[in-house]
């Protein structure tokens, strides 16, 4: 990419230093351990956690005659990633927009960290610590990169009517948001396009730049739709590393995703969704053997590949003697071999 595309601002001093301060990370993949002990009793559908971020009952949304969701009950555990699957029209999307406030339920409702969240406009939902990513990416193209990470950033004062009046308040605190953006752009490797529009961005830049902006806000709980549709596989490492960092930072995630080696390689818990339901739930090994996950997606004549679900371990039987060892190894190797 040009550095001399048109519009390009020069980049203010703070910038600079913000830049310089972030030490490059080294780039080998990390082994990190899997969350485990996160229910209470048996892995069934709707199963209690011991620590749960939300808490979601009763949530029904149709569209005309169509049940999109309807999910009796369902808890996300705190500080672990948990896996939304399922096959297309399953009703992920349509969960994760009831979640966040993008859409309004027909019936039900949910908790999120103590505070019920029914209701609730997506711009409240965000401030309350949980943001999430479109699986369409929604990066304001005629937006440079740094600009559309400022729109990412929580309870700017500028915003107010009295604080406006008082241009040093939000001097300091433009300063402050603009060193987080290029600390977080640095990070996700997108500093050298801070000034850039983010419609020159690829696909999987774009969508690193979604999930740094996400981070603009300093979240608690952050939700991922579809995160690796469209990554360029020499960015799915990285993709994958900044997820499980998320973790390690104290966040929660909760993801849609259809790949299911990522699935596998880096959930703790994978709640199963079909027909609007919540079918199954469990730690991605158990989950991808369960005989109503491999029934939902073969039911819907799915296209995308499926790898563990349709059969290499699906069967109870033939998975009887995989171990989660086995599992992790192979997807491991699959990932290296993506990367040559
Ligand atoms: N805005 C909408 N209007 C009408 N139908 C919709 C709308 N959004 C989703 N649906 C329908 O709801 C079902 C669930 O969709 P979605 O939540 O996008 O599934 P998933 O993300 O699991 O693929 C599908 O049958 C889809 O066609
Ligand atoms: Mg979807």
């Amino acid at each position: 990419m040009s550095g001399n595309a048109p519009g390009k601002k020069k980049p203010t001093a703070s910038r600079k230093k913000a830049a310089v301060a972030e030490a490059p990370r080294p780039s080998a993949p990390k082994q990190r351990e899997k969350s485990t002990g996160l229910h209470i009793g048996e892995a069934a559908p709707g199963v209690a956690k011991v620590d749960p971020i939300i808490v979601a009952d009763g949530v029904r949304r149709t569209f005309g005659g169509l049940t999109a969701v309807d999910v009796e009950h369902v808890e996300i555990p705190r500080g672990a990633i948990t896996a939304l699957i399922g096959p297309n029209g399953a009703g992920k999307t349509t969960l994760f927009n009831l979640l966040t406030g993008f859409d309004k339920p027909d019936a039900g409702s949910w908790v999120f960290d103590g505070s019920s969240l029914s209701g609730v406009p997506a711009f409240k939902v965000s401030r309350m610590g949980q943001v999430r990513t479109f699986q369409l990416t929604k990066a304001l193209g005629l937006l440079t990169v740094v600009e559309n990470m400022k729109l990412g950033a929580k309870g700017q004062k500028g915003e107010k009517f009295w604080h406006s009046l008082v241009p040093a308040l939000w001097r300091a605190q433009d300063d402050e948001i603009e060193e987080r953006a290029m600390r977080l752009l640095t990070k996700f490797k997108l500093d050298a396009k801070a000034d850039d529009f983010a419609a020159s961005l690829s696909g999987g830049q774009r969508k690193l730049l979604e999930m740094a902006r996400a981070l603009m806000s300093e979240p608690q709980l952050v939700m991922l739709d579809e995160p690796m549709a469209g990554v360029n596989p020499a960015l799915t490492q990285s993709l994958l590393d900044h997820i499980l960092d998320l973790k390690d930072e104290g966040m929660t995630v909760l993801f849609v995703e259809h790949d299911m080696h990522m699935v596998r390689h880096i959930a703790d818990w994978v709640i199963v969704m079909a027909e609007g339901r919540v079918v199954a739930e469990g730690d991605p090994v158990t989950v991808m053997k369960n005989p109503a996950v491999v029934d939902a997606y073969l039911g819907a004549h799915q296209d995308v590949d499926l790898g563990v679900v349709t059969g290499r371990y699906g069967d109870g039987k033939a998975g009887a003697g995989v171990t989660a060892a086995q599992i992790e190894a192979e997807g491991r190797a699959e990932l290296e071999d993506e990367e040559k």
